[in-house]
């Protein structure tokens, strides 16, 4: 569904998606995902001419600010963090469309202000009636949030016009409180209205996923238990928590983006072809993976946990996990967590899956890794092929993007030996134009009204339903004392327990 401007035939690629008139209502623009992320990708946006000439921003927050004071940390925001370049013209015609209210969630007054001001821009900046709403705010605000919007009827759009809302993970901290979330979302947006950033499927890598496995023949016939030993999806950070310990404590590794960012790679990875790339087919595909997975019934050996201990990363001292400003001695909040699972399907029975993360681990690099098995039969001696372990198609989510393809190859020379060599294809040599963050293409999914990239709540109550019973097990592990997060050392590969729980299976983690 494409609705952004009816001049455009939707199925015509060759023409750029840019958003028919329309605006964006920012709360929590104080917070570092807008100034980071959200605000420089609708400059991005802008700068691209994806934006229609009109648009306009309103940020929402407690601040005792005027129109001005806003526009400034918009400006400043895009001058850190936007990718493309700073063009004044551009900047100029946007922050005419900028305005800021200030209010709280419970302030009544506040909210009538924000219906004005979107009165207001759809006269002077012909905006029509058509606003997302976006909560960069806590989810624990989430309910007060809508609640208003309903109670003053910013909800409800004009004939021909639409109202959304756009919110951000965490969508709850379990399976029940996940349920609820939706449930208050549901009672004032309708499904179609919501749109749920996993910042993750909006990287062109991601989406290329897709466009490897279904546009290629070549693929598909081995992307099967015949020929695939294992799959490994890594997201491994250099940086530690930072000043998020507020966020981060009591959430964990596993929460923060294993129920998100890396099952959503594992559903892409594992799932059948879809009847269409709409959202609907999409998620269908999606859901079903998320379904037929199954947990090994030994937990304790089949999940590892982590926190970094104090240690060197680029050349400086870092602190510990548990030195951090903020968190207490006794955290037990995992920083890396590594979980093996599997799909029990007729095309992945008996193909582990195995997913880790970690902060402050040796480099930042996400990438799936599958491992296909060993051919049948070698008719080359032992010592001729010491050298050659598995092929591997390994794709590079980041930083460094494209994807490798390891197999083997015989040595120059009068022996026959052979060893494992690598094709490569690198974004950065192929394409001309640099690929677009994240955050631009969703924010502009969102002002047209596209959601195949935006995960439903199925999907997020089914990705909560794998990892419940883990952080139940980890959860009675520390209150039982029979268990705790292993410290790993800052700038290493993760705690020997995850190295262990691969051993058992006859395999090891890749070192990317
Ligand atoms: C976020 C997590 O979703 O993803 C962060 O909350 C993490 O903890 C971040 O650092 C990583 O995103 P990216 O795009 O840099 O891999």
């Amino acid at each position: 569904m494409e609705n952004g401007n009816p001049l455009r035939d939707p199925a015509d690629r060759r023409m750029p998606r840019i958003a028919g008139p329309c605006g964006m209502v920012i709360f929590g623009v104080t917070g570092d995902l807008s100034r980071r992320k959200v605000m420089p990708a609708i400059y991005d946006l802008a700068n691209r001419g994806l934006l229609p000439p009109g648009f306009s921003v309103v940020g929402f927050a407690r601040r005792d600010w005027v129109d001005q004071d806003f526009a400034q940390i918009v400006h400043d925001s895009v001058k850190a963090h936007a990718r493309t370049e700073f063009r004044e013209e551009v900047w100029r015609q946007l922050a005419e469309g900028i305005r800021f209210v200030q209010g709280d969630f419970s302030d009544d007054l506040a909210f009538e202000k924000l219906r004005h001001t979107i009165e207001e821009l759809d006269e002077v900046r012909g905006t029509g009636g058509n606003h997302a709403f976006y909560l960069a705010i806590p989810p624990g605000f989430f309910g007060d949030a809508v609640g208003q919007l309903k109670e003053h009827g910013l909800v409800d759009p004009a004939d021909e016009s639409w109202r959304r809302v756009v919110i951000e993970k965490p969508f709850g901290h379990d399976l029940e409180s996940a349920r609820e979330l939706n449930r208050m979302i549901d009672q004032v947006f309708p499904p179609e209205s919501i749109f749920r950033i996993d910042h993750y499927l909006g990287k062109e890598t991601v989406q290329n996923i897709l466009a490897m496995r279904f546009a290629n023949a070549m693929f598909e016939p081995i992307w099967n238990s015949n020929y695939v030993d294992h799959v490994q999806i890594t997201m491994a950070e250099d940086l530690g928590i930072g000043g998020r310990a507020g966020y981060y404590d009591g959430i964990g590794a596993a929460r923060d983006v294993i129920q998100n960012h890396l099952l959503q790679l594992m559903a892409l990875v594992a799932m059948e072809e879809p009847t269409s790339f709409d959202a609907e087919s999409l998620r269908l595909e999606k859901q079903k993976v998320l379904r037929s997975v199954v947990l090994p019934r030994r937990l304790d050996l089949n999940t590892a946990r982590g926190q970094y201990a104090p240690g060197w990363a680029g050349g400086a001292q870092v602190p510990g996990f548990l030195d951090e400003e903020g968190i207490g001695p006794s955290s037990t909040t995992e920083t890396y967590a590594a979980i093996r699972l599997d799909v029990e399907t007729r095309r992945w029975a008996g193909v582990p899956f195995y997913l880790r993360t970690g902060k402050r681990l040796g480099r930042r690099v996400t990438e799936v890794a599958v491992v296909f098995k060993r051919a049948p039969h070698q008719p080359f001696s032992a010592v001729s092929t010491e050298e050659l372990t598995h092929n591997t198609l390994v794709i590079r989510i980041q930083p460094d993007e494209g994807m490798t393809l390891r197999f083997g190859s015989k040595v120059p020379g009068t022996q026959m030996e052979i060893r494992d060599v690598s094709m490569d294809f690198a974004y950065g040599g192929t394409f001309t134009e640099a690929s677009p963050e994240a955050y631009e293409r969703l924010i502009l999914d969102v002002l047209l009204g596209d959601p195949p990239l935006f995960p439903q709540h199925e999907e997020v109550e089914l990705s909560w339903q794998i990892l419940d019973p883990i952080l139940d097990h980890w959860d009675r592990q520390d209150r039982t004392g029979k268990g705790k997060p292993e410290q790993y050392a800052s700038g290493g590969w993760g705690p020997e327990s995850a190295d262990k729980m691969l051993a058992r299976d006859g395999r090891a983690w890749r070192r990317p």
